[in-house]
């Protein structure tokens, strides 16, 4: 099987990304870049599908003129950048109440607010005030205008970065607090996935910012050969594995069935019937891409309870898939298999009438252009170990599919030379302070993650049950022991670097 683009850029994702259409089915995008990105589609769209369960939260929503260019003096026009904010509980300036600030990710800020209950919920006990600044080129901060202008070149797209985001939270939060009088109060970063690399790299670059930061599911090594590449979908097929070798095994051989079919007469139609799909397949892959979309998704999202974070799915759902590809009766084809499994993903609520390929509707996606760039992640897979199809990493076709879609050439060797790359570490022990790295190892991206104790207070979180920042989810009455023992050593962590500012402060005054 050829080695599709989409293999090449799994899932960061976050969430939910293709969320599409009133059947609330979950589309993969052309290039396969399933990740995250695309919430053109409305907070609408999206609220239906992922606050059903979320608690809503109470913040006023404002908007700040902020730099298009905080890397240039040249005359940009700026655009207004939207951040929730609460301060019910802050107990304010004089008492130096804490701001927790949640490094928003690539979609709607208020999409991840709903989903980030933990920050929500130890506020008050901090007498904190809470802020989710939005990032650029997302939801309702659009530079340039509108969408429409800010994704329509190379040229206007260019202010799209990691960088630009940090900077943009790290001139609103001084600025806040000059507003505000509360120049002495602390601040500490929170962040999920790529909002949790964000958090970790604004604690290392502004470090006077902020007190610490709390990263989740932040996979800041998974560049260049920081980390083998192989190591998302290894995980991904872990996760099957532990629960069902026979299930593991029938995903592994479906890549050759579905070929092999696909590459009879009226094969494509008889795996468009097989797979309820609206549309007759144009090509294998975009089956192959829809069945590893899913896949990634699931080990992301394999929670211990029911959640619609990505999709509406049961509890720890890869058990459930694995039930079902299990159960069927001796005889069944390797596709029925395959079928039933996947509609644990795309078709738990049952409602669904025929599964929807097509491109996801919005066209570009922010995350596309991030991973064209700067985010250069690269993936593989090895047929030894994983139950994905083999294929590699390779930088050659990634460029071409990138000048070809946004006329630009990705930089692999970025983001090390920006953040730190194999010396991150021993970077981060001697420069570094106050950060929190947690994953959960079910989570396929815990693999680019800090998973040890890098000094006393870079500390690594594990949870060996724990998949994508599951951590930073609203608490549940099914949270099991070890998630409640991740939180309390959380707050524990956050109520010392607290403490330790607070005593310097208190020296400096009685100094
Ligand atoms: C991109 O679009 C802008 C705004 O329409 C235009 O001024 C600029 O020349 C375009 N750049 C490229 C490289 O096409
Ligand atoms: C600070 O105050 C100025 C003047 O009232 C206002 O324009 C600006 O938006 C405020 N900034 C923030 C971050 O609240
Ligand atoms: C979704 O599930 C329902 C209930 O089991 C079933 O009737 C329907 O055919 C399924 N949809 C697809 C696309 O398979
Ligand atoms: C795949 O993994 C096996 C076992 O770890 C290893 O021996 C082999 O070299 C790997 N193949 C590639 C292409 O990396």
């Amino acid at each position: 099987m050829s080695t599709p683009w989409p293999f090449l850029y799994p899932v960061l994702i976050l969430i939910i990304s293709f969320l599409c259409q009133a059947s609330g089915i979950h589309l993969p995008s052309k290039n396969g870049a399933h990740y995250l990105g695309n919430f053109k589609s409305s907070s609408k769209t999206f609220s239906l599908v992922a606050n059903s369960r979320a608690p809503k939260y109470q913040y006023e929503t404002k908007y700040f003129q902020q730099k298009l260019d905080h890397f240039s003096f040249a005359d940009l026009p700026s655009f207004p950048q939207r951040y929730l904010i609460n301060t019910q509980h802050w107990v304010g300036p004089s008492r130096l109440g804490p701001i927790f600030l949640y490094c928003g990710n690539e979609g709607d800020i208020e999409w991840f607010a709903s989903n980030t209950g933990f920050v929500w919920e130890i506020a008050p006990r901090f007498g904190a005030m809470v802020i989710f600044p939005e990032h650029r080129y997302y939801g309702e901060s659009m530079p340039h205008g509108s969408k429409e202008e800010a994704y329509k070149n190379a040229t206007t797209l260019s202010y799209l970065t990691a960088e630009q985001a940090i900077a943009d939270y790290a001139v609103l939060i001084t600025e806040l607090k000059r507003n505000l009088s509360a120049h002495a109060c602390p601040v500490v970063l929170f962040g999920g996935s790529y909002g949790g690399m964000l958090a970790a790299w604004m604690r290392l670059k502004y470090p006077h910012i902020s007190i610490g930061a709390l990263a989740s599911s932040a996979p800041v090594l998974q560049f260049e050969d920081l980390v083998p590449s192989e190591t998302f979908y290894n995980i991904v097929s872990n996760d099957f594995r532990r629960e069902s070798i026979s299930c593991f095994n029938t995903i592994k051989e479906s890549w050759d069935v579905i070929n092999k079919v696909g590459q009879i007469n009226g094969g494509l139609a008889q795996l468009t019937k097989t797979f309820h799909i609206c549309r007759e397949l144009e090509s294998v892959d975009d089956l192959s891409n829809w069945l590893d979309s899913a896949y990634s998704y699931l080990a992301m999202a394999n929670y211990p309870y029911p959640t619609d974070f990505l999709m509406p799915l049961p509890g720890s759902p890869i058990k459930e898939v694995c039930r079902k590809v299990d159960s069927l009766p001796d005889g069944s084809s390797v596709l029925q298999r395959i079928f039933e499994g996947i509609s644990v993903y795309y078709n738990y609520t049952g409602k669904v009438d025929c599964f929807n390929l097509d491109d996801d509707p919005h066209g570009m996606s922010g995350w596309d252009w991030q991973a064209c760039t700067e985010m250069i992640m690269p993936m593989a897979s090895n047929r030894t170990t994983s139950m994905f199809p083999e294929f590699r990493y390779d930088p050659k076709s990634d460029e071409e599919q990138c000048l070809k879609e946004f006329n630009v050439k990705p930089r692999p060797t970025w983001i090390t030379t920006e953040f730190g790359g194999h010396a991150f570490k021993s970077a981060l022990k001697a420069f570094g302070s106050n950060i929190i790295f947690s994953n959960g190892l079910l989570d396929p991206w815990s693999g680019g993650s800090v998973l040890e104790d890098v000094s006393e207070t870079i500390v690594a979180l594990i949870t060996e049950k724990g998949a994508h920042h599951l951590d930073l989810r609203a608490a549940t009455a099914e949270d099991p022991d070890w998630l409640l023992d991740q939180r309390s050593r959380e707050i524990k962590l956050i109520s010392e670097w607290l403490d330790e500012y607070y005593d310097e402060k208190k020296a400096t005054f009685s100094m």
